[in-house]
This record gives structure tokens, C-alpha cells and sequence, in this order.
């Protein structure tokens, strides 16, 4: 049995685990383990942002973040892209706990105009693509100029539609994700790396 420490931090028991230095936490019913930290996620994110400054020097993209999880991914993504941009927010929904119910819903509406911009859609991640293949084709009806995807976290095993992300971050395996946004039933959104469900 592995010595564990435990400590209070952001309502969250969390727990250094000694032997494998992984960190672990409990939310609700569940244990989580750390599965990427705090230092690769930001170094990941501004080779993204560098790159997306690249790729739309001259222009003025409107970045689209699906909220709630992206808010956290989207913050850092648009501080480091250089570039002169506009920020909006949508709000879509398809998850009830750590299950897909398969039924998008669309909860806050676009409030701002796309036709004849360059949408980089911003996601916390892509499960089984169900989200964004439904929001990108009602984008597209919307007549925008161009649409890209930048997304912190992928599936591949999970998805059942095949999705071409612009900018990816990380593929990940096919386990219940929480932390820097994601969260499980409300829970873990603040907490700064990412950690996956853990076995036992
Ligand atoms: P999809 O429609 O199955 O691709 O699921 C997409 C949405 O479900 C994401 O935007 C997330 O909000 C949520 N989601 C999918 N997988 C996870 C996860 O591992 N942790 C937390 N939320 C998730
Ligand atoms: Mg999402």
C-alpha cells in the first residue's frame, strides 16, 4: 500500500501518491490521477497560439469558445495568439455525468455575426464527435469566411464521426477526463492539470 498524503485544496481532497508521483483526487464518487500537467499544457498551448498568429497574420479571426469547458483553454489560448482577434462564446451541451446522452443542445445562442469571418471554434475536447459535428454543420449554414478547430483534448478510439481538428493539443486514451475545464458533474473545472479517471 502505497503512503499517501493527503491535503485540502480547492474543496478537493488531493493526494500525492509517493510512490508514483501522481497525483490523485476525488470528486464525487470517483478517483481521478494526473495525466498531463499544468507546464506541459501551457508550453502546448502557446506553440498553438504561436502558430495560430502565424496562420492568421493580416486577418482578424473571431475566436468561437464552446463554453462551459473550453472557458479555461480558450482564456490561454487567445493570450498567447498574437494576432488582432474578436472572442465569443456558445454554449452547447450533450453530457449528462460521465456519459454521452447523444442529443446535443444548443443552451446560448450565437449573438454575434460570422458570415464572411474566419471562425476558429474553440473545444475542450472531442469525444465521440457527436458535439461538433452538429454545431460545426450548423456553423457552416451561417455562411462564415473560414472555420477551424482548435481543441485541447481528443479520443480517437471514442469517435464515431471522423473529425479534422486544425489544432490539437493532445490525443488522449479513451477514459473519463477532468481538470482545466472539464469537469465531472460540476466538479474539478478549476483545477490546473489534467487528470483521468483512475483504475481502482
Ligand atoms: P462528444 O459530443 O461525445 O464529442 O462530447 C463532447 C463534449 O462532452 C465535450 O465538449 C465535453 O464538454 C464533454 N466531454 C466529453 N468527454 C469528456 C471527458 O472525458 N470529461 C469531461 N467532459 C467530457
Ligand atoms: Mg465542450
Amino acid at each position: 500500500m502505497p503512503f499517501l498524503r493527503g491535503l485540502k485544496q480547492s474543496g478537493h481532497l488531493l493526494a500525492v501518491n509517493d510512490s508514483s508521483m501522481k497525483k490523485r483526487i476525488t470528486a464525487h464518487d470517483l478517483t481521478f490521477e494526473t495525466l498531463i500537467d499544468s507546464g506541459e499544457i501551457s508550453a502546448k498551448v502557446e506553440a498553438i497560439g504561436r502558430q495560430i498568429s502565424e496562420d492568421y497574420q493580416g486577418e482578424r479571426p473571431l475566436f468561437l469558445c464552446v463554453l462551459n469547458g473550453s472557458f479555461i483553454f480558450a482564456a490561454d489560448l487567445v493570450r498567447a495568439s498574437a494576432c488582432e482577434c474578436e472572442v465569443a462564446f456558445i454554449r452547447l451541451a450533450s453530457y449528462d455525468g460521465t456519459e454521452s446522452t447523444g442529443k446535443v443542445k444548443t443552451v446560448l445562442g450565437l449573438d454575434v455575426p460570422v458570415k464572411g469571418r474566419h471562425v476558429i471554434v474553440v473545444e475542450d475536447i472531442i469525444d465521440s464527435g457527436e458535439t461538433m459535428r452538429h454545431f460545426l454543420s450548423d456553423l457552416k449554414k451561417m455562411e462564415p469566411a473560414s472555420i477551424k478547430l482548435a481543441v485541447l483534448l481528443l479520443k480517437p478510439e471514442a469517435l464515431k464521426y471522423p473529425m479534422e481538428v486544425d489544432y490539437l493539443c493532445f490525443e488522449i486514451e479513451d477514459k473519463f477526463v477532468v481538470g482545466y475545464g472539464l469537469d465531472y458533474d460540476g466538479l474539478c473545472r478549476n483545477l490546473p492539470d489534467i487528470y483521468q479517471l483512475a483504475e481502482s
